[in-house]
């Protein structure tokens, strides 16, 4: 068995979102399907090995060792220990070329390539759908990041039935995601916890009755490649999830000045004739949704917001690969 293997996952940014989980938490089933395009510059990149001659299991992420204490990458290996039939101890090296816990979707990423690898490296052969079921019991949007392109989360009531599949392959359609970095500050509610107290909102069974609706709007859009219209969607949608965080108990907060400075240039842009929409997630960062044709002029445009840290433009991307070149 060759038990070290190392896959590369990107990120993804929803259309439609992820918000509120089903009863059992450690299923991860969503209150609602979505849809997704994949990104192609926000990577995570992670080496998984099982040994018997390691003592402990062993976690580094970004250069740094991680505390093993309730570590939700671990209870991930223990899901692939189960299932592969093994309690082999793991190293598990993993980085990320973007900053993390800002509303960039590390955990997509992180975990859809924390599946691949690990499952590989244990010997265990899974099908896309397959993975995509298990990486969703990591992080939900990872199970996104598992097949090409364009991706539809179906909405499944059980395990077997709640998983990705691609809508359309990457070279589908040239829309671009230029994300704005306006802070490295992690926020402080993670969205694994938000997700909790989506229901305590007075909004949240107004928003669960319209979600079948937005997801037949988002494919039909998708299909007829109509930007305009997708783009009010995508905008709208990310508006309503903050207005979700805003009236949940906690309140929610992740917006911070330079978000909104942001999504006020991207109206006036807008109203000045360029095609451009937001959207946002669990926190600060900022996805700004553009025709590949215009993706330069909107990074050089919102390099010149104050507070704009960088940008990073991002095509519709593969999904999760395996690589052959390890991090150890
Ligand atoms: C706002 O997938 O990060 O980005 O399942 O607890 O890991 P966990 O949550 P996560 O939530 C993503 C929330 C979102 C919307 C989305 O990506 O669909």
């Amino acid at each position: 068995m060759n038990n070290k293997a190392t896959a590369v996952a990107p990120s993804n940014i929803a259309f439609i979102k992820y918000w509120g989980r089903k009863k059992d938490p450690k299923l991860r089933l969503p209150e609602n399907g979505s849809i997704s395009m994949n990104l192609s510059n926000l990577l995570t990149t992670t080496t998984v090995e099982f040994s018997k001659t390691f003592k402990t299991d062993t976690i580094m992420f970004n250069g740094k060792k991680e505390s093993l204490v309730e570590n939700r990458v671990l209870e991930h290996i223990d899901r692939i220990r189960e299932l592969a039939g093994i309690n082999t101890r793991v190293k598990i090296v993993t980085e990320n070329n973007f900053p993390t816990g800002t509303g960039l979707s590390s955990s997509a990423s992180g975990f859809a390539a924390l599946t691949v690898a690990g499952a590989k490296a244990a010997g265990l052969k899974l099908s896309e759908k397959e993975f995509s079921i298990l990486a969703r019991q990591g992080s939900g949007s990872a199970c996104r990041s598992i097949p090409d392109g364009f991706v539809e989360w179906l909405d499944g009531d059980t395990s077997e039935t709640s998983y990705a599949d691609s809508l359309y392959k990457p070279d589908y359609w040239d829309i671009v995601d230029v994300v704005a970095v306006t802070s490295t500050g992690k926020k402080d509610v993670p969205s694994s916890t938000g997700h909790t107290l989506a229901q305590s909102s007075i909004f949240f069974p107004v928003r669960k009755s319209k979600m079948k609706e937005k997801i037949s709007l988002c494919k039909k859009y998708l299909k007829e490649k109509k930007f305009q219209k997708l783009g009010e969607l995508i905008e709208a949608e990310a508006l309503e999830l903050h207005a979700i965080y805003l009236t949940s108990t906690p309140s929610l907060i992740y917006l911070l000045p330079e978000t909104l400075r942001v999504m006020q240039f991207v109206k006036k842009w807008r109203s000045d004739g360029l095609p451009v929409y937001f959207t946002l997630n669990t926190g600060q960062d900022i996805h700004v949704i553009c025709e590949k044709k215009n993706a330069k002029k909107v990074a050089e445009l919102l390099t010149k917001i104050d507070g704009v840290q960088k940008t990073i433009i991002n095509y519709p991307s593969k999904g999760v690969r395996l690589v052959e070149n390890h991090l150890f």
